[in-house]
């Protein structure tokens, strides 16, 4: 058996305990070669094709450390990938020819919902026997409860509120986090908890302005500082989508931290800092927990393709691995519940979400 392995999105702190125990389980397990596939689909597009062989000893001191060693990409989608005129071109049927250059007999992929979206398509369009790994930073891919990343993402977040809150108290400010998530809320709800934040801004729970800064004047009567953490997918106060532009042409999150503080020195008179922590949230060496499910998902997505099980992604739920079809994890956006329970924890110890009846 040749088993392909590759990491695809942008990269989290817990991939190489993945690969660690990929490479672990299909070569002490069961006794098969495993092919890393480097840079992701990237990797699938150059020929030869760019892959090394991977060997438990060659992966044994990796399971500390953040990134990944072979590599990853989130950009130039095969299905429609950049070309040099600048339109784009559909180079999906060599990377799917890719897999078969390496003579796999089956791949795991780990990836988020975009990188499973496409890993899916390539797998049907080639013939592929794919099993997916679910790592990301926001936590957005549905039934699992935890995707690799996300809590050494919250655990940097959450250290970061607690720095923050020090120096906030020093100066009587109002300090103002973004954090990463994409289009979901959920790093921001969870260190905005974890670090005892007052003010917590998600996408998924529209703010007024008003609300926020009567949370503030209310925390002003008292100590006179206020943390507020604020998810980067974030509206501006008059709704607005606050994007900025790479070299690539690609439209990024970015900004409302400064926006929200802006707006809150004007209507209170508060002295206000911004902080983006920004890329520092996806380094470093994993949490326990993301070395825990990187071990259970590596050793159990080697399992499924065992047991002939494909077209599944693992998945965190109730404390144990299980598995669902790849194509119901990546159905639907998974953002926040304004209904979760974390949130009725959060409004239960009087943290702010903006939306406060007689706030506004
Ligand atoms: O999806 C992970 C993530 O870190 C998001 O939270 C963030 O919006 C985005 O990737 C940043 O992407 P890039 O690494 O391309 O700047």
């Amino acid at each position: 058996m040749r088993l392909g392995l590759l990491t695809s999105g942008g990269d989290c702190a817990g991939l190489n305990a993945v690969i660690r125990a990929v490479v672990t389980r299909a070569v002490l397990g069961h006794g098969w070669q495993v092919l890393g596939i480097r840079q992701a689909t990237h990797g699938l597009l150059s020929r030869p094709v760019d892959a090394l062989d991977l060997t438990p000893d060659g992966v044994a001191g990796v399971l500390n450390l953040g990134g990944t060693l072979l590599g990853t990409t989130n950009r130039d989608n095969p299905f429609a990938y950049p070309a040099k005129d600048g339109h784009t071109t559909d180079r999906s049927a060599v990377v799917a020819a890719g897999y078969h250059e390496l003579r796999l007999d089956a791949l795991i992929g780990a990836g988020g919902d975009g990188s499973l979206n496409i890993l899916r398509r390539l797998a049907a369009q080639g013939g592929w026997k794919l099993v997916g790994i679910p790592k990301t930073i926001d936590n957005d891919v549905r039934h699992t409860e935890h995707a690799i990343g996300f809590n050494s993402a919250v655990a940097i977040a959450t250290e970061a509120v607690d720095r923050l809150h020090v120096t906030a108290a020093s100066h009587s400010r109002v300090m103002v986090l973004e954090v990463m998530g994409r289009d979901a809320g959920h790093i921001a709800l969870a260190a905005g908890i974890a670090g005892g934040a007052d003010v917590i801004l998600i996408p998924e729970i529209p703010y007024t302005m008003a609300a926020i800064c009567g949370k503030i004047e209310e925390r002003r009567r008292g100590r006179n500082f206020s943390i507020v953490v604020v998810a980067e997918s974030v509206k501006g106060p008059a709704g607005e989508t606050i994007t900025t532009m790479d070299a690539h042409g690609q439209s990024r999150y970015g900004g409302i931290g400064a926006l929200i503080a802006q707006e809150i020195a004007a209507r209170t008179g508060a002295e206000t800092r911004v902080t983006v922590l920004g890329h520092v949230q996806r380094g470093g060496a994993p949490a326990p927990l993301d070395r825990v499910l990187a071990s259970a998902f590596g050793v159990y997505a080697v399992d499924l393709v065992a047991a002939g099980r494909y077209d599944r992604m693992v998945a965190w739920q109730n404390r144990r691995v299980v598995d669902v079809p790849i194509a119901e994890a990546i159905a639907h956006y998974h953002g926040v519940d304004p209904d979760d329970a974390l949130v009725h924890t959060a409004r239960g110890l009087g943290i702010a979400f903006g939306d406060e009846v007689g706030r506004d």
